[in-house]
């Protein structure tokens, strides 16, 4: 795991992006192609960011999207041989035709989408479906897509076996940060009980995202897994990680504004806040700083510089009191935090920097023209 000081960017707040550790997610993915077979997508939700596609490219054998948006982008950087796999429950009917030229995949979320859309598109893409398995493995519903009523897939328990007819393929996503392969292999063993019959009748199965791949150390179940599917079925078996390959090669780095004390604590004021990192707020969960040791002499709480009185990272523990000037380092928040950051009470996002052994460039710088230019409107007559 990558786990190190981040060269001190010259401005702060500071996304850095660390090629070493993106060079250490590559290699595990290129282990499981290289033993298994399997191709390897990367879903540009988790960062979409542009020299971080350019870079993935030549490692991966295409994206996956979500949006029209994500797949121009992806269509943009990629090359004619690689995929690019659409799933979302919402096509809009204005943008499916430009959506199917763009797409080598599309997986229908759901039969009523299938029949809307398939018929009406008759283009180059291959069709599949995305299937609910309906076994739940997250710990929250809130990112379970397998949870009670899921909007995500057709229920396996309920599928109308006509909509296999002109289907290439099926799609399942059905985990969320998962370290192990055995809700893998369930969901296959429901997937094949229930739908074996017409799995020679198919080309491709998508097992989606949401395993830390990097976090798993003996990737036997896995490349068993695929090499029988493969066998079997004749299947191309594909799948779309996002925070496994970007999640631990971003750090944000920040400074500390001010500190004081409040009711008995120490309190330190960041340039950044969590809008910088929402799924802090979203999911309330502390992201992790270098500096933490749990056994360390001095407490801190970490907070942004916004209004909202819940714009906190959480209660650190140091080796040395924290004062102001200080550079605080979170890691591994290179998956949902940018493409999901905000400029909440005017603060502005982090600049955006490379680093490579030693030498550290600056991508993205955002100013205020770009934030002017966010809040500009239309001039009417
Ligand atoms: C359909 C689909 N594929 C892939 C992913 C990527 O998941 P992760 O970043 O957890 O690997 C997601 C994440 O929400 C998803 O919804």
């Amino acid at each position: 795991m990558h786990n190190k000081a981040s060269l001190v960017p010259p401005t702060s707040p500071a996304l850095v992006i660390n090629q070493e550790a993106l060079h250490h997610s590559v290699n595990t993915l290129n282990y499981l192609r290289e033993k298994s077979g399997c191709r390897v997508l990367y879903s540009i939700k988790a960062l979409p960011f542009i020299p971080v596609l350019d870079w993935l490219k030549p490692h991966m054998d295409g994206f996956s999207v979500s949006s029209l948006f994500e797949a121009k982008i992806a269509h943009e950087v990629l090359d004619s041989q690689h995929s690019i796999h659409l799933t979302t429950p919402g096509i809009r009917p204005d943008e499916a035709a430009e959506l199917s030229q763009l797409c080598s995949h599309i997986s229908f979320n759901s039969e009523s989408q299938q029949q809307h859309f398939d018929s009406q598109l008759k283009s180059a893409f291959s069709a599949g479906l995305r299937i609910n398995p309906k076994l739940s493995f997250a710990p929250d519903q809130r990112f379970d897509p397998c949870r009670l009523h899921s909007k995500l897939g057709v229920s396996l328990d309920k599928i109308n076996k006509h909509s296999f007819n002109g289907l290439s393929g099926l799609h399942i996503h059905t985990v969320f940060s998962q370290a192990d392969y055995a809700p893998l292999i369930q969901t296959l063993d429901k997937l094949q009980r229930q739908l074996g019959e017409y799995f020679s009748q198919l080309t491709w199965l998508n097992l989606g995202g949401g395993y830390l791949f990097n976090k798993i150390d003996d990737h036997q179940l896995f490349i068993d897994l695929v090499l029988t599917l493969r066998h079997d079925y004749d299947l191309q078996v594909f799948i779309e990680p996002g925070k496994s390959v970007v999640g631990e090669a971003v750090d944000l780095v920040a400074t500390v504004l001010d500190c004081f004390d409040s009711d008995g604590k120490r309190v330190a004021v960041l340039d950044t806040s969590i809008n910088h990192n929402p799924e802090v707020f979203e999911y309330q969960r502390q992201p992790n700083i270098l500096q933490h040791d749990p056994q360390g002499e001095y407490q801190a709480i970490l907070v942004g510089s916004t209004c909202l009185a819940g714009d906190v990272f959480g209660e650190y523990r140091c080796q040395q009191a924290i004062k102001v000037g200080d550079k605080i380092q979170f890691t591994h928040v290179g998956a949902y935090s940018t493409v999901k950051a905000n400029r909440f009470n005017g603060y502005n996002l982090p600049d955006i920097y490379w680093s490579d052994t030693g030498d550290l460039q600056r991508l993205k710088q955002y100013d205020y023209q770009s934030y002017r230019e966010n809040w500009l409107g239309m001039s009417h007559e």
